[in-house]
């Protein structure tokens, strides 16, 4: 008996024998049965097809994969064509309007909402790992004053582990759970010391007396008031934002947190390595791309005729589409709307008039609306980053924050699992056949 996902209307199977695939392999009119579970089959059970003994077996190819579950979760549910996200099965409307950041960190990493005795402890510990040691404060000084704050983000991540070297017990959960903490409580020091860096301003100690966005934003921009006081609105839009972007199930980063961790290389080395992924165009960079993308606009009458060579393929629409999305990212409709708190605090900025009206043509385009090309969380994150004068260069690094606890939560899961194993895909060889060497001078 099979309960399959009732969200997408399927029926329930009384019949086990029915969960079954029939495959007839017509080079040798061998019948298999192949097992269907959680409606997938797994890839293994194909390597019993053969022509003959000598035969490797049948494998699957599947370049980027677009139709490969690469593990079980029970963390992060997302449906690209309802275009519904959930952490631990509570929408993330609900998160984004009732939940802290932290909360929902703890959530997202131990599967339930803390009790109020949890999350004070859990809050409190987060607090008081918010420091970063001298020396790596000196390492980031000796970044070149222009270097990139992602670079300086992934190196500084990197170099945490030279700092904890007890993190490599990774199969010893109270480590585990140690490396943890540190990680979500100094990401965002690492982070606004990059920024500081590259503004060069002296680095701002953490203040121990704020919540985690308001503490960031004094790392960000305290100068020389005794205490630095947030802005209600802006720390609130702050946790909401880390509150989207804290995970997305298998993404680029994500996979890339789960296969460097399935080594049991440490946790900080692996981080490392997931916020590398984050940096691209394509993935934690486009809100740096959507700006660049509007600032060549330049004016909302310029629209038509951008997409216009959008549609004659010069160039993508950054900020549109997702391999998963096929209908509106939820991520971008609470973002649009904390667009609007944010901007009665700093002032309209008239960028989103542009990317408003890019959104009201791309929407009605054939193009778009055939690909089912929507806006994603990317499109508004970078004006309200803007709004809050934060670098365009810093956009993929205010995305990593809030992904930490996302990449620690599947590295996690990925470690307990007993399906898991090295991550290690299979290619199929098209090169030379073997061939013997060629002396150069016969080339
Ligand atoms: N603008 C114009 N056309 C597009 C776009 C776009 N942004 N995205 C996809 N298409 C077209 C693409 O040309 C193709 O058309 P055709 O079938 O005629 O060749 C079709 O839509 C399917 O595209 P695809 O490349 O097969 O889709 P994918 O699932 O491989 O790519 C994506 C997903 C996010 C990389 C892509 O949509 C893209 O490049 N978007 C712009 C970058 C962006 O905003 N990235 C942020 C993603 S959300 C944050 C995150 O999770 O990292």
């Amino acid at each position: 008996m099979v309960t399959k996902d009732k969200s997408k209307g399927a029926e329930r199977k009384e019949d086990a024998t029915a969960e079954m695939l029939s495959l007839i392999d017509k080079r040798t009119k061998v019948e298999y049965e192949i097992p269907i579970e959680n409606d997938t089959i797994s890839a293994m059970t194909l390597r019993q097809i053969k022509v003959n003994e000598d035969d490797f077996g049948m494998m699957s190819y599947d370049p980027a994969f677009k139709n490969t579950a690469s593990t079980k979760s029970t963390i992060t549910y997302l449906d690209g064509e309802g275009g519904v996200l959930r952490y631990r099965g509570y929408p993330i409307e609900q998160l984004a309007k009732k939940s802290t950041f932290l909360e929902t960190a703890y959530l997202i990493l131990f599967g339930e909402l803390p009790t109020q005795e949890q999350r004070d402890e859990w809050v409190d510990e987060i607090t008081h790992h918010t420091f970063l040691h001298e020396n790596l404060k000196s390492l980031m000084q000796a970044f070149r004053y222009d270097a990139h704050p992602m670079g300086m983000f992934v190196s500084s991540v990197a170099a945490l582990s030279t700092f904890y070297p007890k993190a490599k017990d990774v199969m010893n959960p109270k480590s585990r759970l140690r490396q943890i903490k540190r990680l979500i409580a100094k990401v965002p020091t690492i982070a606004a010391f990059s920024y500081r860096h590259s503004k060069g301003l002296p680095y701002v100690l953490p203040d121990n007396d704020l919540s985690y966005s308001g503490n960031f934003l004094s790392m960000m921009y305290k100068m020389t008031e005794a205490k630095y006081e947030p802005n209600p609105v802006i720390e609130r839009a702050l946790d909401v934002l880390f509150i989207l972007h804290a995970d997305h199930e298998q993404n680029c980063s994500t996979s890339t947190m789960r296969a460097i961790g399935s080594s049991q290389a440490d946790p900080y080395s692996s981080l490392a390595g997931a916020a590398a992924a984050l940096s691209g165009p394509l993935h934690g960079g486009a809100n740096a791309a959507v700006l660049k993308m509007l600032n060549e606009i330049g004016e909302a009458e310029n629209v038509p005729e951008y997409v216009q060579r959008v549609k004659q393929d010069e160039f993508r629409l950054m900020g549109f589409g997702h391999r998963v999305y096929k209908n509106y990212d939820p991520r971008a409709t609470i973002i649009k709307e904390i667009a609007d708190q944010v901007f009665e605090v700093t002032g309209r900025n008239p960028q989103l008039d542009i990317a408003l009206e890019l959104e009201r043509i791309a929407l009605e385009d054939e193009y778009f609306v055939s690909r089912k090309l929507y806006p994603n969380v990317d499109f508004y994150s970078g004006i309200i980053y803007k709004a809050l004068e934060i670098p365009t260069d810093m956009f993929p690094v205010m995305f990593a924050i809030g992904r930490t606890v996302g990449w620690l939560a599947q590295w996690q899961e990925m470690l307990g699992d007993p399906e898991q194993k090295i991550a290690r895909p299979r290619q199929v060889y098209l090169g030379e056949d073997e061939r013997d060497f060629i002396p150069i001078a016969k080339r």
